[in-house]
């Protein structure tokens, strides 16, 4: 390539500005001379408010990192892959490794650092569903084993019950007896089936879905179970989604499940939102290493919230805070997402709601 000093200039500038990692340089001093477009989305610092800074004033919160650029322009050492770094982005944290690397002039001279940052949101997201599915997958020995064992004698109880009530005479009083062993017989036949929907692996019957039309008959079904109170289910949907290879009955499970959740959520008055989007960047490796887009759905409501110290047990079957509910609505939506190969994220401050976000991958 012939070309001139400034050319040359804008050409290593483009290459800075179009990493995607986060590229931030100080002089021997510690003073920011330069900062490209991904540093400034991680740090939610911008380089115009910083260039000609001493480092260490912008970064005063993060002293990991500060220290990094201190120990490299003092020794010249390569500080590699450090994992445990979290950037307040705005008012959110973002996980981010950080490396730095002394910056070398021709004659050998350090002139500056170079401090590498890169984005972990999504490696976190990926370690945390594997957690979850881990558990699961332990638990699901045990489980599977048990509710086999519990579904016979349930079966001879029921229809013990169904003799014993036909034995009766229509206005026997007996009859609330055996209305209530039946009621509850039936209550722990589903919780049986649904530990064992939860814990042994079906295969997945994928097929062209049109998500949309999945969401929308179950909007519209619970609309008609929420009419006596003020509760509004909207729907925004992204109209680029094309059918996608995905399991239609499981699916179905898993919107109703978050959507159901919701609606317990918000009680007698609510707002709860649906919405959907194909994620251009978030894209995830299948088998075979190939890519692909997501689809991201999102239900939120405005209901009370979860607590931080309950968001991470939700997933774990049978944690219900409901008297009715079984606890495994959401460990069984998990592993419909991950049988799926997609990811189910949770965001809520108490007080304001909560926005459960399924992505799945668009396979076509
Ligand atoms: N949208 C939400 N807002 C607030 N809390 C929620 C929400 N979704 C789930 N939770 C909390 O998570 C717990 C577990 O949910 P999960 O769906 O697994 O079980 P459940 O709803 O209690 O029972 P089931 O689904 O069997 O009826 C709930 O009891 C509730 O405390
Ligand atoms: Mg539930």
């Amino acid at each position: 390539m012939t070309c001139g000093a400034d050319e040359l200039r804008d050409y290593y500038a483009n290459i800075i500005d179009s990493v995607g990692d986060g590229v931030l340089v100080t002089d021997k001093k510690g003073v920011i001379t330069l900062m490209n477009p991904a540093a400034e989305e991680l740090t939610g610092i911008s380089r115009r408010q910083v260039q000609g800074h001493p480092f260490r004033l912008p970064f005063r919160d993060s002293p990991i990192l500060v220290d990094m650029v201190e120990r490299t322009a003092a020794t010249g050492m390569n500080i590699s892959d450090y994992e445990n770094v979290v950037l307040m982005t705005g008012d959110h944290p973002t996980p981010v490794s950080a490396a730095t690397s002394p910056l070398i002039v021709g004659s050998g001279e350090r002139i500056g650092v170079i401090l590498i940052l890169r984005d972990l949101t999504n490696v976190r997201e990926l370690e945390r569903a594997v957690r979850q599915t881990d558990r699961l997958s332990s638990l699901g020995t045990l489980a599977a084993g048990l509710a086999h064992e519990i579904k016979n004698p349930l079966g001879g109880i029921k229809g013990a019950a169904q003799l014993l009530e036909r034995e009766l005479s229509d206005d026997s009083e007996m009859r609330e007896y055996t209305r209530i062993m039946l009621k509850e017989v039936t209550r722990v036949n589903r919780i049986v089936e649904e530990l064992l929907a939860l814990t042994s692996p079906r295969k997945l019957k994928p097929e062209a879905v049109n998500l949309h039309r999945i969401i929308g008959d179950l909007c519209t079904f619970q609309r008609r179970a929420v009419a006596e109170r003020m509760v509004v289910i909207q729907q925004q949907f992204d109209p680029s989604i094309p059918p996608f290879l995905a399991d239609e009955e499981l699916l179905t499970q898993l919107f109703l499940n978050l959507i159901k959740n919701a609606i317990e959520a918000v009680g007698e008055v609510g707002l709860i939102r649906i919405v959907t989007r194909v994620h251009a960047d978030y894209r995830m490796t299948q088998e075979g290493a190939r890519r692909t887009r997501m689809v991201a759905v999102e239900i939120s409501d405005d209901g009370p919230g979860i607590p931080k110290e309950q968001q991470e047990q939700l997933f774990t079957p049978f944690f219900t805070t409901k008297a009715t509910g079984t606890g495994l609505g959401l460990a069984i939506c998990q592993k419909i997402v991950s049988e799926h190969r997609g990811l189910l994220k949770l965001q809520s401050t108490p007080g304001k709601g909560t926005v459960f976000t399924v992505m799945l991958p668009l396979v076509q």
